[in-house]
């Protein structure tokens, strides 16, 4: 798994990956995490909690990952296409304001995803999805039929999803991401949370 801590690039293989997890109680995947600040910050509220950070693009981690703590692993992936040696080691996911690929998979059911996120999972993992009404617009759909879309295909693929709820300004301006941020304090100050958790297929 291709790894970056400012301009430095790291390959970390599986057996690298599970000694370190295996050094924490527990393992936060963070897809499309943006510049890191979401990882970054319960990083260092949760030290003792292993935080990865995956988005494709690697522009915007320079910064965050160049200080980032010991907890902290940031990898340059495709979420379509999530590395191998996070197979099994994940007990919670957040995946914060998806747009482009990412949501359009969300959305779609695509299996890719699905079946890579059920991979890194372990059994009872935790998702939590963000969604903003502005991305799902980009797809042509209001914010409430884009999160029961979402919820749709999570329920098929082996999560039980709860009820979405709604995320005001205030519960915005507490998520600590730049997206969150953003959106607290732009014209549309509202997001739609969905919580799911990994169920055993039969
Ligand atoms: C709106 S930004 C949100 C960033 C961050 N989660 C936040 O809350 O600030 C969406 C992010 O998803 C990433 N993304 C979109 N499609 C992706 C994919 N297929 N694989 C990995 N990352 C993806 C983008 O590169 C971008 O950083």
């Amino acid at each position: 798994m291709e790894c970056i801590q400012g301009t430095r690039k790291m390959t970390i293989d599986s057996q690298q990956l599970a000694a370190l997890a295996a050094a924490y109680p527990y393992t936060w995947l963070d897809l499309g995490t943006g510049d890191g600040r979401f990882v970054q910050h319960m990083a260092r509220t949760l030290p003792r909690t292993l935080l990865i950070g995956v988005d494709a693009c690697r522009e915007n981690l320079r910064e965050r990952s160049r200080r980032s703590t010991p907890n902290t692993l940031f990898a340059i992936a495709n979420a379509l296409a999530l590395p191998a040696e996070l197979d099994g080691l994940v007990q919670r996911v957040s995946i914060n304001f998806p747009w482009g690929s990412l949501l359009e998979a969300l959305l779609e059911g695509d299996a890719h995803l699905l079946n890579g996120l059920r991979r890194v999972t372990r059994p009872t993992a935790l998702l939590e999805i963000r969604l903003n009404g502005g991305a799902l617009l980009q797809s042509e759909l209001a914010a409430e039929e884009g999160a029961a879309r979402v919820r749709q295909v999570l329920n098929r693929a082996g999560w039980r999803c709860g009820a979405p709820t709604y995320l005001a300004a205030q519960q915005l301006k507490d998520t600590p991401s730049s997206w969150a941020q953003r959106l607290a304090h732009g014209p549309h100050p509202w997001a739609i949370s969905l919580r799911a958790v990994a169920i055993e297929i039969a």
